[in-house]
This record gives structure tokens, sequence and C-alpha cells, in this order.
């Protein structure tokens, strides 16, 4: 697969500082990309991309991580959790600040994206491995609680990875994990990109960082992430579509302002066994 430098089009986001900003378009994927070449464009771009996720100013910070903590509250405190697709540990870091975990295990397969996890977070109850979490080497009931921050939506073998989490929870665990809205796509490619929140399937995306970089990214209906999760022996129990509270508006308001137009993030709540819900929030 073709990964390299593009002109990024002038864009009014990028009026902002373009990293955090656009994808310009995406382009369909007619085959799914391999472990191996993601694996390969996070090892190159690690270094860049610890520096624009551990910026406490990201869309993450502002909508997603205060939506995390509060779904995330009473269950991590003196529990083992999985940080599946942990990148530079990002997330991890945030569960050690904002909570009392007995141990957080990261999982990822870019070995850079490991080394600066290790790097940055010293923490005796982190450990970081090189690992797929399509094929993981933890026993089984090794959890009680998986996390996952857009990370789900760049593993070549969902189903795997889905049955490899199920399967080192607890009886009783849950999985949370926070992934890219479908009706993210209608809002960047209004301008032009033709690619709606019906799309399904492989895209190549351009980060803007690095000089414009294409990275693959898997693209799912809500419908479709719930009907994986129920294929994979998950119970559905809630999904949520963060807004920006009224904090963002003024820390951050073009932030604040884009999140107001719909939703760009969706956070998925999975238990192991138990009922399932009547209603979602
Ligand atoms: C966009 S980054 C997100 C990293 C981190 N969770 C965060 O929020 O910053 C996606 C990550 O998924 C990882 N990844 C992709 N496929 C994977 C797989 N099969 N198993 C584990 N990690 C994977 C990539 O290497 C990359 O670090």
């Amino acid at each position: 697969m073709a990964v390299g430098r593009v002109e990024a089009p002038n864009h009014p986001d990028q009026a902002n500082g373009g990293l955090t900003r656009r994808y310009e378009r995406a382009t369909a994927l007619a085959f799914v990309p391999s472990e191996s070449e993601i694996a390969s464009i996070y090892d190159r771009i690690a270094e860049e991309f610890f520096h624009h996720r551990h910026d406490t100013t990201t869309d993450f910070d502002i909508v997603g991580w205060p939506w995390m903590r509060t779904i995330l509250n009473g269950r991590v405190n003196g529990k083992d959790v999985l940080d599946v697709a942990c990148g530079t540990g990002v997330v991890s870091h945030k569960l050690f600040h904002d909570f009392e975990p007995e141990s957080v295990q990261g999982v990822d397969i870019s070995g850079e994206m490991i080394r600066i996890s290790r790097r940055e977070i010293r923490d005796k109850r982190a450990r970081f491995s090189l690992q797929s979490a399509s094929q993981m080497d933890f026993p089984d009931d090794s959890f009680d609680l998986a996390i996952s921050t857009y990370g789900m939506d760049y593993i070549p073998d969902l189903s795997s990875a889905l049955r490899e989490i199920r399967r080192v929870l607890r009886p009783g665990g849950s999985f949370v994990f926070l992934v890219p809205h479908p009706n993210r796509n209608q809002l960047y490619y209004e301008g032009g990109g033709g690619e709606g929140p019906f799309s399904e399937g492989w895209y190549v995306e351009t980060w803007p960082g690095a000089g414009g970089v294409e990275i693959p990214k898997h693209y799912l209906k809500l419908g479709t992430w719930i009907r994986e999760l129920d294929l994979s022996g998950f119970n559905f129990k809630r999904m949520h579509e963060p807004h920006p509270l009224q904090p963002a508006m003024e820390a951050a308001p073009e932030i604040y302002q884009r999140y107001m137009r719909g939703p760009r993030t969706v956070i998925f709540d999975a238990v192991t066994e138990g009922a399932r819900a009547t209603a979602l929030s």
C-alpha cells in the first residue's frame, strides 16, 4: 500500500493550526491492510503522535475523556485494566492520574508506540507489551476492565480482537471503548469528499501531522459495532455520544462549536455477562 506524504489542500480548519483538526479526505481501500502495514505507519509517526495526544487541548481532552472518566467512575479503582491499542499510553496515563487502578496493561502492535509508553509512564503498576489485540498471550480471565480509545477502528481483524478481549476479561468484566462516530464522516466530508455516515469498510485518511501521513482506518456504522460486540460474546450495554460539556465553551470554543454540530465520537460500553439494558443513553 502506498503510504506517504501528501500535500494538504487549504482548508478553513487548517487555520487553527492543522494537527488536531482536519483529515482532508478519505479514499476507499479495496483490501484490508495488514497489521504490519499499520504498525509501520505508527512506528514512523510515534513521536509526533505522542506530542499530539499528550497535548491537553485535543478534542479527546475537551470532550472524550470527561465522558469516559464519568463512565469509568467506580469501575477502575483496585481493578486490573487492559488498555487495547494503547498507542503512546495517553489513556493509561489518565487512568493513573484520575483513578487508582491495581494495574494497567497496555498492548499495541507498534514497537515505537510501546517504547514511548514505557518511557513516559513509569508507574510500577503499568506494563506495556508489544502484541496484537487479535492474539494476546494473557491467560483467560486476566482483567476486570478493558478500555480503548481511537484504537478499535485500526485493527485489521476486529472480530478476533473482540473475542480475545472477551476471553481475557473476567466474568462480569466490561469493555468500554471510544471510536469516531460515523456522523463525523458527514461532517468532515461535507466540503465535497463524498463519504457520508453510511460508509463502511477500510478507508485511507490523511493525518495532518508529520507533514501529512496516510493512515488506513476502518469505518463501521453504529449498528455494525453493536453486532460485532454481540457476535463476540459481549452484552452490549450502553452507547454514549459525547457532546461538549459547559466548561469546554470557554476553554476551547473552537472544539465546542465543532462538536455542537454533531457527534464526532461514540463510546460503547459492553459487559461479558449480565442483562441487556433496555434503554440507550
Ligand atoms: C490512533 S492510535 C490510538 C492510540 C491510543 N489508544 C490513543 O488514544 O492515543 C491507534 C493505535 O492502534 C494500534 N493498533 C492497530 N492495530 C492493532 C492491533 N491489532 N493490536 C494492537 N494495537 C493495534 C496502532 O499501532 C496505534 O498505536
